[in-house]
């Protein structure tokens, strides 16, 4: 059976993909801050997993190699973000940058490097990124930090596809969902598209990787119903 590791799968768009894809019938490990907190899903497996940190991606892929006999992963989603500064950049603040930074684009990169070893020719590693980090965008006024963590996990997806010959790598947007941050940036500055229910896209976006070849959409930043975004 298909393996697959999802960080930030406690709730929102993350639980939502864990259950969907054990479903799917795929060995499904989940990564969550809390485990005593998780609504469990069947087939899921939950590992402590805090994106932020700089050990912590290492420690989860040592733990499925040695505790669970992983050889390998086919899809690794760095699904795990947040959104908590609403301040443009006159204001942003310096620890919001670094909690941002940490969290939504340092963590992807260690997620990556660390479960490399596991990874095999077309094994897929997608971020959950944004619309919001495209340059060529409609700007709003603030959530600055957020827009350019996410700009920059992007760019860190479409580079690994040059870096990486044998690996398929995503960047998606998966549109305003109805989840805790989706509901935080409607309150924002209001809703641009009818928010989507994380039920309906997360099958969407199981069948878009699945879909996904390294002359296709690889390297490429896409909405959940695989649309090629320009940047
Ligand atoms: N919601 C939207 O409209 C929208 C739009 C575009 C892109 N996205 C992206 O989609 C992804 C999922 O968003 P969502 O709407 O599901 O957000 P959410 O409801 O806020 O859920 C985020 C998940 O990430 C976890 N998390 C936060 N910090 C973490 C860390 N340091 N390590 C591990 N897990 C951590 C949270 O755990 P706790 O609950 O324990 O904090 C939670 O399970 C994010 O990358 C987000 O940027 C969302």
């Amino acid at each position: 059976m298909p393996i697959i590791f999802i960080s930030g799968a406690l709730k929102g768009l993350g639980w939502m993909l864990a259950r969907t894809y054990a479903r799917a019938g795929w060995v499904v490990f989940g990564g969550v801050l809390y485990p005593d907190e998780v609504k469990p899903i069947p087939g899921v497996t939950y590992i402590k997993h805090d994106q932020g940190t700089l050990t912590d991606s290492l420690e989860v892929m040592a733990h499925l190699k040695n505790e669970y006999g992983v050889e390998k992963l086919d899809v690794v989603i760095a699904n795990a973000g947040v959104l908590i500064s609403e301040a443009s950049f006159r204001d942003a603040e310096p620890e919001a940058m670094d909690i941002t930074w940490r969290i939504n684009v340092r963590g992807p990169l260690l997620l990556f490097q660390a479960a490399h070893p596991l990874l095999h020719k077309d094994s897929k590693f997608v971020v959950i990124s944004s619309s919001r980090g495209r340059l060529g965008q409609h700007h709003y006024e603030g959530q600055a930090l957020y827009a350019q963590s996410k700009a920059a996990v992007t760019f860190m997806a479409a580079k690994l596809h040059y870096e990486e010959p044998d690996l398929i790598t995503l960047a998606i947007h998966p549109g305003l969902l109805k989840t805790e941050m989706g509901d935080k940036a409607t309150r924002f500055h209001g809703p641009d598209d009818p928010a989507h229910s994380t039920e309906d896209v997360a099958p969407k976006i199981l069948k878009l990787i699945e879909g996904a070849k390294k002359d296709t959409i690889s390297g490429q930043l896409v909405d959940y119903e695989g649309n090629v975004l320009s940047w």
